[in-house]
């Protein structure tokens, strides 16, 4: 928790000295920024998600095909972590790195 306020104060360090000041300068750092969360969210087990959510409190046959087959049969019974397969859930999925 220490590490992701020290983190998030990083964050605002960069909005007041400029690096994320502007829409156009936080945009070429979304993808940059996106990553790092996905990261730190592989390490932690997605437990952001599973505070709220949980494989045994889910009602798989209520849900969607697509939902029941991914989590169903592959996510629960490997535990696997919802990040994962969810990126872009509460945020709007960050366009790709670009070459050109
Ligand atoms: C504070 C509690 C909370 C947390 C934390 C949370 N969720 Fe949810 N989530 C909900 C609730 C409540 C709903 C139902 C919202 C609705 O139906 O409008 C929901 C809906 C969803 C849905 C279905 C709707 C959609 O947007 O597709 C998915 C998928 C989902 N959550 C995944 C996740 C993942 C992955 C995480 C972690 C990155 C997460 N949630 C973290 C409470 C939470
Ligand atoms: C193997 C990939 C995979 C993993 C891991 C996974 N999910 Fe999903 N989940 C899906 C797919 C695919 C769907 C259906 C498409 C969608 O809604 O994005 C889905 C749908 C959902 C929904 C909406 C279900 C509905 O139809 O009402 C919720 C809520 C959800 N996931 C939460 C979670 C949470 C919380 C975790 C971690 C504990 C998790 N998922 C892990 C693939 C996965």
């Amino acid at each position: 928790m220490l590490v992701r306020k020290i983190e998030a104060a990083a964050d605002i360090y960069h909005t007041v000295v400029g690096t994320i000041s502007t829409p156009e300068k936080f945009e070429a750092r979304r993808r940059l920024l996106a990553e790092r969360v996905w990261d730190s969210m592989l390490k932690n087990d997605s437990r952001e998600c599973r505070a709220c959510h949980s494989y045994e409190a889910m009602a798989f046959h209520k849900q969607s095909n697509e939902a029941r087959q991914k989590m169903k049969l592959e996510a629960a019974p490997n535990n696997k972590s919802c990040i994962e397969c969810h990126k872009g859930i509460a945020h709007k999925f960050p366009p790709e790195p670009r070459d050109d």
